[in-house]
């Protein structure tokens, strides 16, 4: 089947968190199982691409108040799935995907309507998917888009579109001119459409009209439809209960393998894990702290820094968690409080909380490979990637168990010599601090803290298993839209 992702970030090209790895990794994976994939990014400053060549050399995009121009670039084909980029340099050539230190971008809706809307105009000249697979309320116009205004198209006969949630935290609110703005139909702005609360909502938008609905794990699938972690859409998700599933990410083991890593200071198997140990030190002195004590279990942390983390916790039992025998190594950058936070506690706690508040891929695989265990106390979590490489690298994941979290860690029995990692539920610092606690004990019994290591690093999320499970849902599309009459505007709830 001939699939199109549309999505705002993906690896190598341009990224900010999970959801490039995903549009960097599904695609090759649905390529490999004999699907015909093509990938659609913005072209950002930070998008490097070795031969960049126009292929599409005008799109037209209208606006109320002027028509903009867009082209479309190839990045050419990798494992077999091709990419192109839409270009326009006045909305994407900026330091930030989404924003800068002040804040988001005020023309976000613009920048990714303009997208959306490029994406389908391109496909009409590099060819037309059977499935749209969009992800995000940065590229949710598309499926809006194709049963509005694009609904008499012939083009698009027959096409369908999956919409994946990563974040329902992230909905793309803007006032209501957006609308007439983007030259979109004012009777979108109703209850079942993209009113939200006086505003507009993108993500609505997909909600009501993608055809299949998917979140990548099956828990948050479940969560987001109750009000604790729906963002307020948990009725619009209920209301399609029938179309919507979780689908776990898989993780790319390429990049993420202590056997083949080539940011960390050596390398290590199951079968040998002596090398863990240079990667400890070299981790240390990385955060500068190379005369700490090579016995002291690392605890790391890489994240994006925002609320839904879980962080607060961690300011909440830091005075006694210090007088644990630990040390704490944190890399991450975002929301300033966040970033304030960490500083502060690295201050009052220099010698167990050592912190970078960088962006930093090559500190991220030091801290996977080095550290001892991985701390993710997340609020919500919809899948959560760094829990999984942890598992690969022997480090040992101490999480809150909620979405993604849940799905992929098992609690740790000694005396069954089951499990791969500790976890708790309330969200709370006395819960945190007693699982913590749990972990370093169970640390000091290195024989067992081996089975627990081995454990982990035996399990194997790789794409393959959930690019299936897409495939399934894109054969159902294709189905659904074959016996659905071509021009209809049919809003799904
Ligand atoms: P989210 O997408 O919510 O940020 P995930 O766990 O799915 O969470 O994915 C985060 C991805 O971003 C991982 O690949 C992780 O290594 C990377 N990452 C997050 N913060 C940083 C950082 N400060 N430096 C380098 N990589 C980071
Ligand atoms: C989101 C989520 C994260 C998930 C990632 C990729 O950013 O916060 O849990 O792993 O998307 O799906």
């Amino acid at each position: 089947m001939h699939i199109a992702f549309a999505a705002s970030e993906g690896v190598p090209f341009s990224k900010t968190g999970g959801l490039a790895d995903v549009v960097g990794a599904l695609p090759r994976a649905l390529a490999a199982l004999g699907h015909q994939v093509s990938v659609y990014l913005p072209r950002y400053r930070q998008t490097k691409l070795a031969d960049p060549a126009t292929v599409v050399r005008s799109i037209t995009v209208p606006f109320d108040d002027k028509y903009r121009f867009a082209s479309i670039i190839t990045g050419g084909s990798q494992g077999g799935v091709k990419f192109y980029f839409v270009e326009y340099p006045e909305f994407y050539d900026r330091d930030g995907l989404y924003g800068n230190p002040a804040g988001d971008y005020p023309d976000n809706a613009e920048r990714f309507a303009l997208f959306s809307r490029a994406v389908l105009e391109a496909s009409k000249v590099l060819g037309v998917p059977q499935v749209f697979h969009c992800h995000d309320w940065q590229s949710a116009l598309v499926p809006v888009l194709l049963r509005t205004i694009y609904a008499e198209d012939p083009a698009f006969v027959g096409v369908g579109t999956v919409f994946t949630i990563h974040n329902m935290g992230y909905q793309g609110l803007f006032p209501p001119e957006t609308l007439p703005l983007l030259m979109l139909p004012w009777d979108l702005f109703t209850m079942s459409k993209m009113e939200f609360f006086g505003q507009v909502n993108f993500l609505k938008g997909a909600l009501a009209y993608a055809d299949f609905i998917t979140t990548v794990s099956r828990k948050y699938s479940q969560e987001i439809q109750t009000a604790e972690y729906g963002f307020g859409l948990e009725g619009v998700l209920h209301a399609r209960a029938a179309t919507v599933t979780g689908i776990l990410n898989g993780v790319d083991y390429d990049e993420w393998s202590p056997q083949t890593d080539k940011f960390a200071a050596a390398q290590y198997s199951p079968q040998d894990l002596s090398a863990k140990a240079k990667c400890k030190q070299d981790l240390l002195a990385a955060f500068g702290v190379a005369n700490a004590d090579p016995k002291l279990p690392v605890i790391g942390i890489v994240s994006r820094f925002a609320a839904q983390k879980g962080f607060d916790l961690i300011a909440q039992i830091m005075d006694r968690l210090a007088r644990e025998e630990m040390i704490v190594v944190a890399l991450g950058a975002g929301d300033k409080p966040y970033e304030e936070l960490f500083l502060r506690l690295n201050k009052q706690f220099p010698n167990k909380i050592a912190v970078k508040v960088a962006y930093d891929n090559a500190i991220a695989h030091k801290i996977e490979a080095g550290a001892d265990m991985f701390l993710m106390p997340s609020r919500y979590e919809p899948c959560g990637l760094n829990q999984i490489y942890s598992l690969k690298y022997g480090t040992v994941p101490i999480v809150r168990a909620t979405g993604g979290l849940d799905d992929t860690i098992e609690p740790w029995n000694a005396r069954a010599g089951k499990g791969t990692g500790f976890k708790f539920t309330e969200y709370n610092g006395e819960a945190l601090l007693r699982t913590i606690k749990q972990a370093l004990e169970a640390y000091r019994d290195q024989t067992s803290w081996q089975v627990l290591m081995r454990n982990g690093m035996s399990k194997d999320f790789s794409w393959t298993a959930s690019a299936r499970e897409y495939g399934k849902v894109y054969e159902r599309v294709k189905q659904m839209r074959a016996a659905t009459p071509a021009t209809s505007e049919k809003v799904l709830v």
